[in-house]
């Protein structure tokens, strides 16, 4: 594997705009020094995958450390991050035998349109830390897997930029950050529709300071391209990223309908009660997430908060989940829950790190198969053979079993 690193100079005074998924910023802001930029990995390379996980030792090697800890940590002592792997850990299989069938098929159906298999790429900014060409390769990558891709409000590339890298019947969706400023958000989700993006997502979760301490540690570094590419204020609005909008209520999904015309889902949701409320307001699914640990450190797994919300909303609406997805086992487990659909965060900027478009493509495709292997394993042919009758909840706790969860990675 070849990889070139760019690795450019540049002088004081360029954007220190900085995307990162925890947006905010107070603490960076007073952080960051200035000029404290990153080289970035830039090309494109086909990647041999064992396990999505060992990608993250392997980028390592080809990220700077600020990089590296900015994709990987979390906030506060990533007391969430762990859990987040813990609960999908204690979730084993009863498989299923003799169910005559050697193959099993993965595509599935996400927004009435029909997908590879049923995972989506989590929308994640800052996405230039791990590749120059940023959003563009995630999505050349998303593209030639045929899984769905969301792209996050604080992209680097513009949405229309994104829009051009795929093919046209990829299913995009926008997952906006909401301003202050009404006329952003109105603005931003014209474009989506514009730009056929299918749905829009609504972050809600990441409200204040959750940049991890890693990343803080290592001088809050930042790449001399970063930038927001949506936010302009030729295109209205203040064009302040950095405005966010924090009180968020149920009309707001109201208002991203009327502006779009789109169905709206609305991410980082953990609680029954709020996905009902979301429901009820005319959101068109939701996004069971904690945000992989990045926000409110100490809140609940993801994966013990989705069965509650299925029971709950999963009749009406698709309930997409994401948080700790590592393997195919832990997408059966979500399924199995009563997911929809899978999303998969870090993993994606550690492929494109290592491989670019390409690295993306084969870590989709690596999931895909790995999905595929385990829907064998366990006896369910189709998405819709995957019930919640296939797991158990084990409870390992003392000393000797805690063995089995924290292990040497194989
Ligand atoms: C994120 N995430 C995120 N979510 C979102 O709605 N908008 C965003 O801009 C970002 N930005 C972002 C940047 C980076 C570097 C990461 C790692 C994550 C959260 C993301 O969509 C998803 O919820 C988690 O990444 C899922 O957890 P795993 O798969 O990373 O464990």
């Amino acid at each position: 594997m070849t990889m070139s690193v760019s690795r450019r100079r540049f002088a004081m005074g360029v954007p220190t705009l900085l995307a990162a998924s925890a947006l905010p910023t107070v603490a960076w802001a007073q952080a960051a020094p200035s000029g404290n930029f990153l080289p970035q990995p830039s090309g494109e390379n086909s990647l041999d995958i064992i396990a999505a996980e060992r990608l993250a030792i392997r980028s390592k090697a080809v990220l700077e450390p600020g990089a590296w800890e900015y994709i990987h940590g979390a906030a506060g002592s990533e007391w969430t991050l762990r859990a987040n792997r813990l609960a999908l850990d204690l979730l084993a299989f009863n498989p299923g035998r003799m169910a005559g069938f050697s193959e099993a098929d993965t595509t599935s159906e996400l927004l009435g349109q029909q997908v590879a298999a049923p995972f989506f790429v989590c929308p994640m900014g800052g996405q230039d830390f791990a590749h120059e060409d940023a959003d563009l390769a995630s999505v050349r990558g998303a593209g030639a897997a045929r899984i769905p891709y969301m792209l996050s409000g604080a992209s680097n590339k513009s949405m229309e930029q994104v829009a051009k890298e795929a093919p046209a019947d990829l299913l995009r969706i926008f997952a906006i950050y909401l301003n202050t400023d009404r006329e952003v958000n109105w603005k931003l989700a014209r474009r989506a529709r514009a730009a056929g993006y299918r749905a829009i997502v609504m972050t809600v979760d990441s409200l204040g300071p959750g940049t991890s301490n890693r990343y803080i540690a290592m001088g809050s570094p930042k790449t001399a391209a970063a930038g927001f590419g949506n936010f302009d204020p030729a295109r209205g609005g203040t064009g302040n990223f950095r405005d966010l909008k924090r009180d968020f209520d149920p009309a707001d999904i109201a208002m991203l309908k009327e502006a779009s015309g789109l169905p709206v889902m609305v991410k980082g949701l953990l609680r029954t009660e709020d996905a009902q409320r979301a429901v009820a307001a005319g959101a068109a699914g939701v996004v069971v997430s904690n945000h992989g640990g990045r926000t409110l450190d100490g809140s609940i797994p993801s994966i013990d908060a989705l069965p509650g919300i299925v029971r709950a909303v999963g009749q009406r609406v698709p309930v997409l989940f994401d948080s700790g997805v590592r393997r195919g086992v832990d997408a059966l487990r979500a399924l199995a829950l009563g997911a929809t659909s899978v999303g998969i965060g870090r993993p994606v900027m550690d492929a494109m790190a290592l491989g670019g478009g390409k690295g993306v493509a084969d870590l989709l495709n690596w999931f895909r198969n790995d999905l595929a292997t385990q829907m064998l394993l366990v006896g369910a042919k189709t998405i819709g053979d995957i019930s919640p009758e296939l797991l158990v909840r084990t409870d390992y706790t003392d000393a000797t079993d805690r063995d089995l969860l924290t292990h040497e990675l194989p």
